[in-house]
């Protein structure tokens, strides 16, 4: 097992340090416990890049990114950059790192533990076991298509333009990776598009639909509206297995179903590239949820979604599933121990900061780590 593995850190804006620390000691442990070597190099991105270089992302950033083995991001943003121009926001750090390393597969799972059942807004019975994963689109429709900006017009009015573009091959590349997500688990795919009203959905059915007859015969295929699919994961999250949609949709879609588990704190993310003639995929690793600033600096965020994101990170990148479920098992073990962040903070638990959170899943994980001798 013993590697090497440059991990490019970006910890980024408000909760993005605090849960990236906790991110740290795990990485910590792994290196003192197994015979992985991480290789941690800390960079920035978002606002703290736009304070120190006025730009939320600097080349030098975006070239270690394309050289490192895998990258971490905490979070961008703040409202206290919403006046800048679109092209110097912190978000446009991220959107930046998104296409130039070509992630077009962003895997948002969503899976409900078992002790946190009652920290869902829906009853028991609708999540209680529930297991889904949203499979996002990341480097094209309205996101990036053109024509784009906002323009003046002859008559004092302005017009705010933006562009939904899908070309089959970034439609077939990402069903793909839907498909064969679905083939490792209940072999479910809901493609979701607006094809009653956009032709880009209409050319986004067709396409899955050739391609799923022609892969994946053995994989049940459904489309559905993106409104009804939004309305249905509320109604019956269970009927899901993996969901297959666009940048803007997969975006609303994955805080609905991250929001099922009981908080957008528990959920991790993976953006994949395409695997190249190294058989290495350029791949980056992010909580869904943003940078919080309301409760940032206050050590009392959610750290699980980022320490999930290390999960993946050894699952996806380098293919150690049996560490990568370990981690997981630490995360819910910790969880059945009654230890709670305050975003999933429940009756009779015990209350924990972000550190003590990340303290308590790493001592865990050390133990597991021993006992399982890896
Ligand atoms: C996400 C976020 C981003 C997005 C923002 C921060 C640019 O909401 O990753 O879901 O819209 O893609
Ligand atoms: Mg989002």
């Amino acid at each position: 097992m013993n590697k090497k593995t440059n991990i490019l850190l970006l910890p980024g804006d408000g909760i993005g340090p605090e849960v990236c620390s906790s991110v740290k000691e795990v990485i910590n442990c792994l290196n003192n416990n197994t015979e992985i070597d991480f290789l941690v190099d800390e960079d920035l991105v978002g606002g703290c890049s736009y304070e120190r270089h006025k730009v939320p992302i600097t080349d030098k950033v975006i070239a270690k990114a394309k050289n490192s083995d895998g990258i971490l991001l905490g979070s961008v943003g703040s409202p206290i950059y919403e006046s800048l121009p679109f092209e110097l926001r912190p978000e446009r750090g991220l959107l930046k790192l998104r296409k130039e390393l070509d992630l077009f597969a962003n895997i948002r799972p969503a899976k409900v533990f078992n002790s946190l059942v009652d920290a869902s807004s829906l009853k028991r019975d609708i999540v209680k076991n529930m297991d889904i994963v949203v499979l996002r689109e990341l480097t094209g429709g309205i996101y990036f298509g053109e024509p784009r900006g906002i323009e003046n017009l002859s008559d004092g009015q302005r017009k705010g333009i933006n562009t939904e573009v899908y070309t089959t091959n970034e439609i077939i590349r990402l069903g793909r990776v839907g498909f064969e997500i679905a083939s490792l688990r209940k072999k479910a795919v809901h493609s979701v598009e607006k094809a009653n009203v956009m032709e880009s959905g209409v050319l986004w059915r067709e396409e899955i639909h050739k391609l799923k007859e022609k892969e994946f015969p053995d994989i049940s295929l459904k489309n559905m509206y993106a409104d009804n699919c939004a309305m249905q994961l509320v109604k019956d999250p269970k009927q899901f297995d993996v969901i297959v949609t666009g940048n803007l949709f997969g975006d609303i879609l994955s805080d609905i179903s991250a929001e099922l588990t009981g908080s957008l704190g528990m959920l991790p993310s993976a953006s994949l590239g395409e695997f190249g003639d190294s058989k290495k995929r350029k791949s980056l690793y992010e909580p869904v949820h943003g940078s919080a600033p309301d409760i940032a600096g206050k050590n009392i965020a959610n750290p699980i979604a980022m320490i999930l994101s290390l999960s993946m990170f050894l699952n996806y990148t380098l293919n150690f599933k049996n560490l990568s479920d370990l981690l997981e098992k630490s995360v819910e073990e910790t969880l059945n121990r009654g230890y709670r962040t305050k975003d999933i903070m429940q009756k009779n638990c015990n209350l924990v900061s972000t550190s003590e959170m990340g303290n308590l899943i790493t001592e865990n994980l050390e133990t597991l780590l021993i006992k399982n001798e890896i």
